[in-house]
């Protein structure tokens, strides 16, 4: 498989995008909703995601996406403004080949870039090793695991919260924000 590109998602990826996100819904547990949302919803999501100045990317390869990952609001309630979470999601077929960290590791950048401090990541499952393994080799740090939380297929889960400082974290505060 040659290396994939990394790039800002368009409008034209969200059938795939849905089709992976709906497989991640139907059959594992790293996402909590129970039923895939459609085009429609998936759509409404993307736009308010990208509307607001968050990052949305896809990895391509051979002009096929196969990943997407975004950032999103951690919490609405504003004093978090400096604050997101993250999701990334691939086929499943091609795990364990680098382009999650791929991914995430551009995910930081735009982050950083837009003036985001931290990030939080919210994995479903502390059995979810490879999101714990990505987050891990990207730097975040364990904040602790919320026990028994979630109920998916017949099953109480977990939740993994992970978190990284993003560019100068709290070391400084924003000017136009004291
Ligand atoms: C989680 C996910 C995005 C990781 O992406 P990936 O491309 O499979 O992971 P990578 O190949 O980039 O792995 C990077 C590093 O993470 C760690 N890692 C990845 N998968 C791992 C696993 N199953 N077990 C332990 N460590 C793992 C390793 O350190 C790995 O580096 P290495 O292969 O050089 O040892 C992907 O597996 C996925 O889409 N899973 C289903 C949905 C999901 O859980 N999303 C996260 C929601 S919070």
């Amino acid at each position: 498989m040659s290396s994939p590109e990394i790039r800002p998602a368009a409008e034209a990826d969200l059938p795939t995008i849905t089709e992976i996100y709906e497989h991640a819904v139907r059959y594992g547990t790293a996402t909590f909703e129970l039923i895939p949302p459609d085009l429609a919803e998936m759509t409404r999501r993307f736009h308010a995601l990208v509307d607001g100045g968050f990052p949305y990317l896809v990895a391509v390869v051979d002009g096929n996406v196969i990943g997407y990952a975004y950032a999103g609001p951690y919490r609405p309630r504003p004093a978090y403004r400096f604050t997101v979470e993250n999701s990334i999601y691939l086929k499943p077929a091609i795990h364990r080949r680098g382009i999650g960290l791929q991914l995430l590791q551009r995910l930081l950048r735009e982050c950083e870039a837009r003036g985001y401090r931290q990030m939080i990541a919210v994995i479903g499952d502390s059995a979810n090793a490879g999101s714990i393994g990505v987050h891990t080799k990207c730097g975040f740090q364990m904040i602790g695991t919320h026990p028994n939380v979630g109920l998916k297929f017949g099953r109480w889960l977990d939740t993994v919260m992970m978190q990284l400082s993003l560019g100068k974290g709290a070391t400084t505060v924003p000017t136009a924000d004291q």
